[in-house]
């Protein structure tokens, strides 16, 4: 698929068929993910794909109740954690939440262009989905996503953007 039209199409979707999700497909999105740039190659990032149904439903409960994540076959939990170690700037140990993020944001794309739906969740308590996965006590959650075949809705062109005149400016 076209880049243009794969960041053009990505939405947000809320609904999710039960069909499963091709472990090829599932593959390329992750491997789009691992090849993301990070400061100084750090990668300090995780993946974890919950495929159970009932931890895919706690880690739901866990996004302030969204239940409707749990229903897509495949949640994506990302975290990384903090180094003692300044790249300089504002972020400093916390510069793991933009390296994640430009992984995630890698890893949402490839779903839409391998027709799968993703909606970045922000909305998430980070003790309480790393307490449903068992996850290390370093790590800190930074993004979910449900992963799967959209059911309504689907991939549209987003028109609802502030236009470009509004955001950008020459100095
Ligand atoms: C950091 C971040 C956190 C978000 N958290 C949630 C969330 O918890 N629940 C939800 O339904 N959508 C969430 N969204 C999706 C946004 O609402 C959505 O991206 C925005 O409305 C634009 O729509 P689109 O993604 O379809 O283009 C989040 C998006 C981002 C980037």
């Amino acid at each position: 698929m076209e880049f243009y039209e794969v960041i053009k199409t990505r939405r947000s979707i809320r609904s999710y068929k039960a069909d499963p999700v091709p472990e090829e497909s599932l593959r390329r999105v992750l491997e789009a993910a691992r090849i993301a740039p990070s400061g100084s190659n750090r990668q300090l990032w995780k993946f974890y794909v919950v495929k159970n149904p009932e931890k895919r439903k706690e880690v739901a409960q866990a996004c302030g109740g969204q239940t409707w994540i749990g229903q897509a076959p495949i949640v994506i939990v990302a975290t990384g954690w903090k180094v003692p170690f300044s790249r300089g700037g504002y972020m400093g140990e916390m510069s793991f939440i933009m390296d994640v993020s430009i992984a995630f944001t890698q890893l949402i794309l490839a779903a839409r262009a391998e027709g799968l739906g993703t909606c970045w969740i922000g909305d998430f308590q980070n003790t309480e989905v790393k307490k449903a996965l068992g996850l290390p006590g370093d790590e800190n959650v930074v993004a979910v996503t449900p992963l799967g075949y959209p059911d309504k809705g689907g991939f549209t062109e987003n028109t609802s953007r502030k236009p470009l005149e509004e955001i950008v400016e020459e100095v």
